[in-house]
C-alpha cells in the first residue's frame, strides 16, 4: 500500500503549472513522485492525484454505486448499505481506500458476482479536520464489489435535517444533501473525488407522508409506500450525488422541465422559472445537446447555504431568487450551464475548480444575453467585477486570489470565493475578443464534445487551447498572457473589460442625489430600476453617509423593508457601515431566516469590525445558528470565535 503526503503532491503540481509555459503543458506530473523524479507523460494518460481524497485510484476505480438507505428523522441518520463495483487497475492491490467523514461503519463485505457476499476486514483511520477518515477495506483476490453497512452522523456536514418550523409549510420535516466539494463522504463511503465517475442506483426509504427526490431518473414507485427508487445512467462524479426529502410537490413547465417545491411555493417558483426551456434551447444551440434527459429545479427551504447547486437533472435552488419579476434567474442560467461546464466536463481536482466555475460564469452570461438581452448581461458582468474586487480584498491567502490556488492540506471549501468564477469568465471573454465569437463558440463546443463525461485538468485545457485556438491565429495571444491569466492575483492589464450603460446611468442618478439633488427625483428614476440597478446603486454609495441622508433614502425608498434578499443584503451592509440602527431589527430577522452563505456571511464579517457590532453579531448568531446548515455554521463559527 502506498502512503503519500498531501502537501508535497499538490504543491508540486501547482508550482509546476505556475512555472510551465504554454508549450510545456503537454507534460503533466503523474502520481505521487516529486516533479523532478516524475515520469513525464501526456496529459490524457496521467493526471495529478486529488489531494482532497484518500482514495487509491491508481489501484481501484469505482464504476457503479448502489445505495439502499433509510432516512430516520428522529435519529437524523441515513442508514443502510452502499455497494461499490469497481475496476481494478493494480492487479496486486489488496486494499481499497475510501473517503468517509463521521460515518458509523457496521460491516464490510466483498463479492465477485454480486450474489454471494463474504465479510472482509476493514480499518478506519483517525480523522483529519480537512478530509475526514480513510476507510481501508481488504479486497480478496477476484472480488470487484464491496458492500458497506453504515449510518451517517446527525452532524454530517453534507446533510441538513430541518424541523417542520424551518419549512414554509411548517408541518413536515425536511432533509437535503449538499455534496460539493467533499461532503458526499459524510453520507456515503466512497471515492470522493471528481476524478472518478460512476453510474448509480438508489432505493431511499422515507416516512410515508414524504417524497424523496434524487438528482437521477426516478423509477416508478408505489404511491404512499415511502420507498423511492432512482437510477443515474450517466457516469457522474461523487459531488453531484444529491437527495432531498420533504413535503414536495411537482409542477411541470415544459415537456422536459419542471419545479419541485413545497406546495406553498411551487406555483410562484414555476412562474419565476418559466423561461428555463428557452434557456436550454439557447445553450444547446451554442454548445451542443443537453445530455441529461430532464432538467428540473428543486426549491429548498431558505437555510440552503448556496444560491444554487447544479445537481444533474435537478438543480437545487434557494428560494431567495423567487422575487416575482424573474430578475434573479441568471442563477438558473448558471446552474443549467453546468450541465456542460462541470457536469459533462468536470474539474479533475478542486485545484482545477475554475474550469467548472469560470466556464460556467462565462456561459451563464451568454445565455442571459441571448434570452434577456445584452443590457442585463452587461449589468451582471459589471456586478461580477465588483464582487471579484471585494473577494480579492477579503481573501487572506494571496494565492487564493489567482486561478490556481494551493489547496495542499486544505478543505477546498476554505479557499472558496468568486475568484475562479469571475477571473475565469474574464479570461474566456478575453479569448473570445481575440478570436471572435464565432470561432470561440465553435472552440468551446468542441471542448465539451471531445471531453464529454471526462474529468479534466488545467494542463489539458491549455493543451487543447493551444492546438485548437491559439494556433489558428499565431501571435494573437501570447504564452505569457495565458500564464498571467492563470497566475495573477489581480486582473491582467490587457483584460477586455465589460461596460454597462445602464449602470453608468445609475451612477449619474447617484451622483446627482449625493450632490444635493432631491430624493423624490431619485425615487422617480429608481421606480424603473431592476434588482441589478438597485444593488449597484446601494453598493456604490460612499460607505459613510450622514444620518439624514440614510434616513431620507430609507423613508422614501423603503429599503429596510425590501422583500428582495439581494437588495436588502447590500442595504444592510451600508447600514452596518453607518451604524444605522433603524435597519437592525429587520436585519436580525433576515439573518435568522436566511441561511445562504453569500447573503449572511458578509453581514457577520462587517459586524465584527466594531466591538458593539461584534456583540450584536454574537447575539443574532445565538438565535440563528440552530437553523443554519453545518457549512454555514462552520463559516460563521470561524468568524465569531
Ligand atoms: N457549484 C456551485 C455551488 C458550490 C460551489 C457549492 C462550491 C459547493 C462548493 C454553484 O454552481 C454556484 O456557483 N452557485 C452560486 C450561484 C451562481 C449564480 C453564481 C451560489 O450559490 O451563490
Ligand atoms: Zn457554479
Amino acid at each position: 500500500m502506498s502512503l503519500r503526503s498531501f502537501p508535497e503532491d499538490l504543491t508540486a503540481n501547482v508550482r509546476w503549472l505556475r512555472i510551465a509555459g504554454a508549450a510545456a503543458v503537454l507534460l503533466v506530473i503523474a502520481g505521487c513522485s516529486p516533479p523532478s523524479a516524475a515520469p513525464i507523460a501526456s496529459a490524457s494518460t496521467h493526471r495529478p492525484r486529488d489531494m482532497a481524497s484518500y482514495a487509491n485510484t491508481d489501484a481501484f476505480v469505482t464504476r457503479h454505486l448502489s445505495l439502499d438507505l433509510t432516512a430516520d428523522f428522529d435519529k437524523r441518520t441515513l442508514a443502510g448499505t452502499a455497494e461499490l463495483r469497481f475496476d481494478r487497475r493494480d492487479p496486486g492491490a489488496q486494499e481499497i481506500v475510501l473517503d468517509t467523514r463521521e460515518l458509523q461503519i457496521q460491516k464490510a463485505e466483498a463479492s465477485s458476482d454480486g450474489g454471494t457476499w463474504t465479510s472482509t476486514t476493514y480499518r478506519l483511520d483517525p480523522a483529519t479536520a480537512a478530509f475526514g477518515s480513510a476507510l481501508r477495506v481488504v479486497v480478496p483476490q477476484g472480488a470487484d464489489r464491496l458492500r458497506i453497512t453504515y449510518a451517517s452522523s446527525p452532524s454530517a456536514r453534507g446533510l441538513q435535517w430541518l424541523l417542520p418550523e424551518q419549512t414554509s409549510g411548517k408541518k413536515h420535516p425536511f432533509l437535503f444533501s449538499q455534496a460539493q466539494a467533499i461532503h458526499a463522504r459524510s453520507f456515503i463511503p466512497l471515492q470522493d473525488t471528481p476524478g472518478v465517475r460512476m453510474t448509480y442506483d438508489a432505493t431511499i426509504r422515507v416516512p410515508k407522508d414524504l417524497v424523496a427526490v434524487m438528482a437521477a431518473e426516478a423509477k416508478p414507485s408505489e404511491k404512499g409506500s415511502g420507498i423511492f427508487s432512482f437510477h443515474m445512467p450517466q457516469p457522474i462524479p461523487s459531488y453531484l450525488i444529491a437527495l432531498a426529502i420533504g413535503d414536495l410537490a411537482f409542477k411541470p413547465m415544459s415537456e422536459r422541465t419542471g419545479v419541485w417545491a413545497e406546495p406553498t411555493t411551487v406555483a410562484a417558483a414555476a412562474k419565476e422559472f418559466e423561461d428555463t426551456e428557452q434557456m436550454i434551447k439557447t445553450t444547446e444551440a451554442l454548445y451542443g445537446p443537453y445530455r441529461w434527459g430532464r432538467y428540473d429545479l428543486l426549491v429548498l427551504p431558505p437555510s440552503f447555504p448556496f444560491g444554487g447547486m447544479e445537481n444533474p437533472r435537478v438543480t437545487f435552488a434557494t428560494p431567495t431568487v423567487i422575487v416575482g419579476d424573474k430578475s434573479l434567474v441568471a442563477l438558473v442560467a448558471h446552474e443549467l450551464a453546468h450541465s456542460w461546464s462541470g457536469n459533462l466536463v468536470t474539474n479533475a481536482t478542486w485545484g482545477d475548480f475554475w474550469l467548472n466555475e469560470g466556464f460556467t460564469t462565462y456561459l451563464e452570461r451568454r445565455i442571459v444575453e441571448q434570452v434577456y438581452g445584452r443590457r442585463l448581461a452587461d449589468m451582471e458582468r459589471i456586478i461580477g467585477l465588483r464582487d471579484l474586487a471585494q473577494a480579492r480584498a477579503d481573501l487572506s491567502v494571496p494565492r487564493d486570489r489567482s486561478l490556481l490556488p494551493d489547496l495542499a492540506g486544505r478543505d477546498p471549501d476554505d479557499a472558496y470565493s468568486v475568484v475562479p468564477y469571475e477571473q475565469g469568465a474574464l479570461f474566456l471573454s478575453f479569448l473570445e475578443s481575440k478570436f471572435g465569437r464565432g470561432a470561440f463558440d465553435a472552440f468551446l463546443r468542441r471542448w465539451f464534445d471531445e471531453h464529454a463525461f471526462e474529468s479534466v485538468t488545467t494542463a489539458q485545457f491549455l493543451e487543447f487551447l493551444s492546438t485548437h485556438l491559439l494556433s489558428t491565429k499565431p501571435g494573437a495571444v501570447t504564452d505569457a498572457q495565458i500564464q498571467e491569466w492563470l497566475n495573477s492575483e489581480g486582473i491582467p492589464p490587457f483584460a477586455v473589460m465589460p461596460k454597462s450603460d445602464a449602470l453608468e446611468k445609475v451612477e449619474q442618478a447617484r451622483d446627482a442625489w449625493l450632490k444635493g439633488g432631491s430624493v423624490d427625483t431619485l425615487a422617480a428614476t429608481a421606480s424603473a430600476w431592476s434588482t441589478q440597478e438597485w444593488v449597484h446603486f446601494i453598493d456604490s454609495l460612499p460607505r459613510k453617509l450622514d444620518a439624514k441622508q440614510l434616513e431620507a433614502l430609507d423613508r422614501r425608498l423603503e429599503l429596510t423593508a425590501s422583500p428582495n434578499a439581494e437588495i436588502a443584503h447590500v442595504w444592510f451592509r451600508l447600514a452596518i457601515a453607518n451604524g444605522y440602527k433603524t435597519a437592525f431589527p429587520a436585519m436580525e430577522r433576515y439573518m435568522i431566516s436566511i441561511g445562504r452563505r453569500k447573503l449572511i456571511v458578509p453581514l457577520y464579517r462587517d459586524l465584527t469590525a466594531t466591538p458593539e457590532g461584534k456583540s450584536l453579531a454574537k447575539q443574532i448568531y445565538t438565535k440563528a445558528r440552530p437553523g443554519y446548515h453545518p457549512m454555514a455554521q462552520g463559516t460563521v463559527d470561524g468568524l465569531l470565535k
